[in-house]
C-alpha cells in the first residue's frame, strides 16, 4: 500500500516554498475548467476588482465561506482590523450573489479571548443587507481542553439570507432513524402520532449536527498538506439545501476545495479562490483526480505525488522531515 503524505503546508514554509514552482496559479490569475463549469483563482477575497474579475456578469445563488479564524497566533490580527477585513468579502459577497442568495460562514470563537471573533462578526452582521437565518453548530468527534474544562467540540456556522431563497428541506434529513414515538397531535380532527405525519423516518440535522464525522488522515477525502479541511458531507448538506442544479456556488476560502468537488458532484457550478496559489493548485488537482480516479481525496498519498516522485531535493526534504518527527516522537516517549 502506498503511503507517501507530505505535512501541514503551513507548518512548513520552505517544502510550501518548493512546491510553488508547481503550481499553474500566479497570484491574480484564473483556473477556467475545460469543461466549462467552475473557476478556481489565486486572488484576495477582500478585494473588490479581483471578485469582479472572477464573476464579470454572472451571480451565483449561494457563497459558503471557511474564512481563518483569527485564532492562529502568528496569523492573528487586532480584532477591529479582522472584523473591517471580514465586512470587506461580505460586502464583496453581497455584490456577486443574486437578490434570492443564502450565505453560509464558518466562524470560530476562542474561548480564552472573550470568545472572538464569533459576537463581534454577527454584530457587523447587522449592518449589512444580509438577514440572520440560523445558527448551526456541528459536533466534532474529537475535542480539546479535555482536563480541566468542557471538551471543545463545536463548529460554528451562521446562515444568513438576502431577499427569499428557496430552502430544500429534504437536504436536511441524516441518516439517523428516528426513535422517539408517541407525540401525539391532533390533524383535521383526527389524534395522529408523530411517525404517520412526519416525511421521513429519519431525523432532520437542524442547527445542531451530530452525524458529520471530522476529515482525519485515514479518511479518502483526507487532502495532505491541508489543515482546515471541512467534511464534505457538511458542505453538500449546504448545497443541497440551498441550491438547485445547474446553480453558481461561490467560496472565497478554498482551501483544500472543498465547496469545488461537492458543487462538480452535485451538479452544481463553483467559482473558489484562495490567496496561496498553492492552496488553488490542490483545489484543482482534488477536482481533477475525482474526475479520473472517482477519489474524494488522498488518504495514503498527496497532491503533489507525480513530481515528488521525480525531485530528489524535495524526496530527501520530506525524508528529513520523516526523521526529526520520528526524534520528536523518540524525544517525547523519554520525557
Ligand atoms: C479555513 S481555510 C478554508 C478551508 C476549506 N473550507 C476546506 O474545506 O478546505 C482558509 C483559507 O483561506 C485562505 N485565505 C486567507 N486569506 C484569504 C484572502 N484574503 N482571500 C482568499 N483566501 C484567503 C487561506 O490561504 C486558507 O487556505
Amino acid at each position: 500500500m502506498k503511503n507517501s503524505p507530505i505535512p501541514r503546508l503551513d507548518r512548513h514554509p520552505e517544502l510550501r516554498q518548493h512546491l510553488l514552482k508547481y503550481c499553474r496559479l500566479q497570484p491574480g490569475e484564473i483556473w477556467r475548467d475545460p469543461s466549462g463549469k467552475h473557476r478556481v483563482g489565486c486572488l484576495d477575497a477582500a478585494n473588490p476588482s479581483h471578485i469582479h474579475k472572477l464573476m464579470a456578469e454572472e451571480r451565483a445563488t449561494l457563497a459558503i465561506h471557511d474564512p481563518p479564524y483569527n485564532l492562529v497566533a502568528f496569523d492573528e490580527r487586532e480584532l477591529f482590523e479582522y472584523i473591517a477585513w471580514c465586512k470587506q468579502w461580505v460586502e464583496n459577497t453581497d455584490a456577486v450573489l443574486t437578490e434570492n442568495g443564502s450565505l453560509y460562514i464558518w466562524l470560530g470563537a476562542d474561548q480564552t479571548a472573550g470568545f472572538q471573533p464569533l459576537p463581534d462578526f454577527m454584530i457587523m452582521m447587522r449592518g449589512t443587507p444580509f438577514r440572520p437565518r440560523s445558527f448551526i453548530t456541528m459536533r466534532n468527534q474529537r475535542g480539546y481542553g479535555t482536563q480541566k474544562n468542557w471538551m471543545a467540540v463545536r463548529q460554528e456556522l451562521l446562515y444568513y439570507i438576502k431577499g427569499e431563497p428557496n430552502f430544500n428541506i429534504e437536504a436536511e434529513y441524516t441518516d439517523i432513524p428516528k426513535i422517539l414515538r408517541g407525540y401525539y397531535k391532533a390533524v383535521n380532527g383526527k389524534v395522529t402520532e408523530n411517525f404517520e405525519r412526519s416525511k421521513s423516518q429519519n431525523i432532520r440535522a437542524g442547527n445542531v449536527w451530530v452525524d458529520i464525522q471530522q476529515v482525519f488522515y485515514r479518511m479518502e477525502e483526507n487532502v495532505n498538506g491541508c489543515y482546515t479541511q471541512k467534511p464534505l458531507k457538511s458542505i453538500e448538506r449546504l448545497i443541497r439545501a440551498s441550491s438547485q442544479k445547474g446553480d453558481l456556488v461561490l467560496d472565497f476560502f478554498c482551501h483544500a476545495g472543498t465547496t469545488l468537488l461537492a458543487a462538480e458532484i452535485l451538479g452544481r457550478r463553483c467559482y473558489t479562490i484562495d490567496l496561496d496559489p498553492i492552496y488553488c493548485e490542490i483545489a484543482i488537482r482534488r477536482l481533477e483526480h475525482f474526475r479520473a480516479t472517482g477519489k474524494t481525496g488522498w488518504q495514503n498519498g498527496n497532491p503533489f505525488e507525480e513530481e515528488i516522485s521525480g525531485d530528489g531535493e524535495l524526496q530527501s526534504m520530506l525524508h528529513q522531515q520523516q526523521e526529526m518527527k520520528t526524534d520528536e516522537r523518540q524525544q517525547m516517549e523519554i520525557f
